[in-house]
């Protein structure tokens, strides 16, 4: 299938490692050309030269924290003079797992705030900053990646918490920006923009293989089986892989997914027994 994105302009936001790395890639793979952000300079280049030297693909790397209306407006202002404008926005930016975990009475409001800040008002700020050059268009795809924390309520071990502590802000973080999307469709449809949001369960990145292979270390166990267990309950019996969420990302992007709009779409390896979750 020839998904018809050659030529298009895509920003995609924490893109600079992991899951938005991966999405650059797919996207660079089909012609695109990728604008990478993120707030670490060095990492966006390396991102940026790396997809370009892979791809032959057009790239920048610009610096922006997404918590700055600022920033965010700057990187897409970067995108359209370089590239002429912004096709396909892909926020992505996010810490995994989120940052405001309990227990409930010492749960600290600030990173409640600081983990919707980044996701939700990261993605609404990119998606304000990006529509006037999608409605002069007359085409656009904005997709914001969430997480399964937005289906249900989750408790696991981190390096932050390896007791395994509850996340206060991870899921609704995750569903505010499913929603955001569902009403962006809304607002940009009859612009020939969509909006979607990707849902990926527990996926392999460079930065979750080295937590688990640090944490096999200091506890003796086999990071195999660490592995396995954080899979545990997914139909695929193990970690979805970044390039594969990448690859449902491009789809979405593409000209040949425009009946899906405001829509939730798991790249999760059928996490969860619930048919409708
Ligand atoms: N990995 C999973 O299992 C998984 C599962 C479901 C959903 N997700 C979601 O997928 C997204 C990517 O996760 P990942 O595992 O690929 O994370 P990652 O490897 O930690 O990469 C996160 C990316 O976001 C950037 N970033 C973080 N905070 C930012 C900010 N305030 N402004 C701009 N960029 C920022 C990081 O670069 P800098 O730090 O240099 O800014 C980096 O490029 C997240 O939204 C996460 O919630 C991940």
């Amino acid at each position: 299938m020839d998904l018809q994105l050659e030529g298009k302009v895509a920003l995609v936001t924490g893109g600079s490692r992991g899951i938005g790395l991966a999405i650059g890639h797919s996207l660079a793979a089909e012609g695109v050309k990728v604008v990478v952000a993120a707030r670490t300079q060095s990492d966006v280049d390396q991102a940026a030269q790396e997809i370009e030297a892979q791809h032959g693909a057009q790239t920048l790397g610009v610096v922006a924290d997404v918590k700055s209306a600022e920033d965010v407006e700057r990187a897409v202002e970067s995108s359209a003079s370089a590239f002429g404008g912004v096709d396909i926005l892909v926020s992505n930016a996010g810490v995994p797992g989120g940052i405001g975990f309990g227990p409930l009475e010492t749960l600290d409001d600030s990173l409640v705030l600081m983990d919707i800040e980044t996701k939700f008002l990261g993605a609404l700020r990119a998606a304000r900053a990006v529509a006037p050059h999608m409605k002069k268009n007359g085409w656009g795809r904005i997709i914001g990646v969430i997480g399964l924390s937005a289906r249900y309520s989750s408790r696991y071990p981190s390096e932050r918490n390896p007791e395994g502590a509850f996340n206060y802000s991870g899921g609704p973080r995750n569903l505010a920006v499913a929603h955001l999307m569902r009403t962006l469709s809304h607002e940009l449809g009859d612009a020939g923009v969509t909006a979607n949001a990707v849902l990926p369960g527990a996926t392999m990145t460079e930065d979750l293989a080295a937590m688990i292979d640090r944490r096999a270390k200091a506890t003796g166990q086999d990071p195999a089986e660490l592995r396995r267990l954080a899979a545990s309950g997914n139909a695929i019996g193990r970690w979805v892989e970044s390039s594969e969420v990448a690859d449902v990302v491009t789809f979405v992007a593409s000209p040949r997914a425009a009946s899906i709009s405001g829509e939730v779409i798991a790249a999760s390896g059928g996490a969860g027994m619930g048919v409708f979750t």
